[in-house]
């Protein structure tokens, strides 16, 4: 069976507790894709020392040398794109063409970040007092520790690690115990495009023992996670202690509306996708559907239609539309709300259950499932559940729609179905998510905008895009007086007040 290692203080290394994990593919649990180390406190205290060196290393290299090694790094995931897509579909269930487009996501962060290099602005700015100029620029900040979750295994690791990197910080990258092979390549194609090895870490394991020592680790100033809820809470209270800078990415609870004059077509395609695709194991997955009463009944029977028609399977496999959830425990777990659902009274309109063909019994399957008659404010309505249960809510208003939206603890993504464009803008304006989608599905980010959420969703910060560069850098302020003279600021020389 094939071994993988860290990657600690520039070589490939076994963990210091000489334990091992094995992943296994979802889709089929007698499939071994390897064994992994089980890392702890003794390899985070190894790495941050050498990431220290690399970073003393990096920070001195110029922004556009760093952009120019990201830009390689963009090449050679490109040319190794069906490949990572095969060994990430095989470790994590996601059909190959969904796999493809993580890899492309990462692909367009790296092209991204590397004409970053050749900007990251800052101000100048006029000074209050004579001969005198203010300006402001970025600095790198130190060491990062990057945790990642597991549904979009290439994809967020580039969202945090290569703006990060741009900056001129070091980083210590701890991927999601599912899906340490994809994580292993990613680092595989930094070291190969020229990144001083120092420079990066990579460190696998168990979230509650080596996530933990990075997110405690007093050296490692910068935190981003993406994960669940609760564990952003318990990452925000140690860095909140420990006066860390974090970016969190936590849970959704995305709602499609679809208004009485929407393009039907249209709108089924987009809940299809949004609510099925990757199992529903995205923070971006549609798990509302509230519909308009006009059209709610015509739309439920469309939509069930085609759910039921969806093929379950192997992401490996062509044709299939829906691969398998990430562990038995996320089955658990869905199958709990589908109780809960049940026991509120919703209406199990199909699904509801594990798979029953013989082909498909070693692996996590769960059928897509959609509940009508949702009560807003239920459990089913309220809390994510994060795998194929879509919950359809019925209103009669596009302000009860909004209102249906905004009732819930989290804010990532929305969506309107309408032809009426002043509900379309009425809805940017109203629904309280960080991105709202119009005639789209709730899923759909691009690299180069910011992406991240309100409420518990977040903590404030977003990623991708311009505004992730601020959020891996530190605002320094020069002012520079070439008076010659002491000019004392607010006192001495300004222009505008009366003497
Ligand atoms: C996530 O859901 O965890 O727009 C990230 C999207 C993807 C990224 C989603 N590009 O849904």
């Amino acid at each position: 069976m094939k071994i993988f290692r860290n990657f600690i203080a520039g070589s490939w290394s076994e963990p210091s507790s000489g334990e091992h994990f094995e992943n296994v593919n979802p889709a089929d649990t007698t499939d071994v894709i390897g064994r992994f180390p089980l890392s702890n406190a003794a390899d985070v205290d190894k790495a941050v020392a050498s990431a220290k060196r690399g970073f003393e290393v990096w920070r001195n290299t110029p922004a556009p040398a760093r952009g120019d090694t990201l830009r390689r790094v963009g090449d050679l995931m490109a040319s190794r794109k069906d490949e990572i897509a095969d060994l990430m579909t095989r470790e994590m269930g996601k059909p190959l063409q969904e796999t493809r487009g993580d890899v492309q996501e990462g692909i367009d962060t790296a092209y991204y970040a590397a004409t970053e290099g050749r900007r990251l602005f800052g101000h100048t700015v006029p000074s209050e007092l004579r001969a005198k100029w203010a300006m402001s620029f970025r600095r790198p900040i130190g060491v990062c520790g990057l945790v990642t979750p597991f549904n979009f295994p290439m994809a967020i690791p580039t969202w945090k690690m290569f703006p990060a990197l741009l900056c001129g910080n070091a980083v210590i990258f701890k991927p999601a115990e599912d899906v340490p092979h994809t994580g292993t390549v990613l680092v595989e194609i930094l070291l190969e495009a020229g990144l001083p090895p120092e420079v990066i870490q990579l460190l696998h394991g168990r979230g509650e023992v080596v996530g933990a020592a990075i997110v405690e680790h007093p050296e490692i100033p910068v935190i981003s996670f993406t994960g669940s809820t609760e564990t952003g809470r318990v990452v925000g209270e140690v860095c909140g202690r420990m006066h860390k800078r974090l970016s969190l990415e936590m849970g959704g609870k995305n709602a499609q509306i679809v208004l009485d004059d929407a393009d039907l077509d249209l709108a089924l395609d987009g809940v299809l996708w949004g609510a099925f695709g990757t199992a529903g194991q995205r923070c971006t997955a549609t798990s509302r559907l509230i519909l308009q009463r006009g059209i709610h009944d015509n739309f439920l029977g469309m939509l069930v239609d085609k759910a039921r028609g969806l093929r379950l399977g192997d992401g490996r496999k062509k044709g299939t539309d829906v691969g398998p959830l990430i562990h038995e425990s996320s089955r658990q777990k869905v199958e709990a709300y589908v109780d809960i659902g049940q026991a509120a009274g919703a209406d199990l309109l199909c699904g509801g259950r594990r798979p029953e063909e013989r082909a498909l019994a070693n692996g996590f399957f769960f059928e897509p499932t959609i509940f009508a008659r949702v009560e807003p404010g239920s459990r089913l309505e309220q809390e994510e559940i994060f795998g194929p249960v879509l919950s359809v809510i019925r209103v009669s208003t596009p302000d009860e729609a909004f209102a249906v939206n905004n009732d819930v603890k989290y804010g990532l993504s929305s969506s309107v179905y309408t032809r009426d464009v002043n509900v379309a803008y009425r809805a940017l304006v109203e629904l309280d998510n960080g991105i709202t989608y119009i005639n789209a599905p709730t899923i759909g980010a691009e690299a180069h905008l910011p992406f991240g959420g309100v409420k518990q969703t977040g903590n404030g910060h977003r990623e991708g895009g311009w505004e992730v560069y601020e959020f891996y850098s530190e605002t320094k302020v020069g002012y520079i007086d070439f008076s010659g003279s002491l000019q004392r600021a607010q006192i001495d020389n300004y222009a505008g007040s009366p003497t």
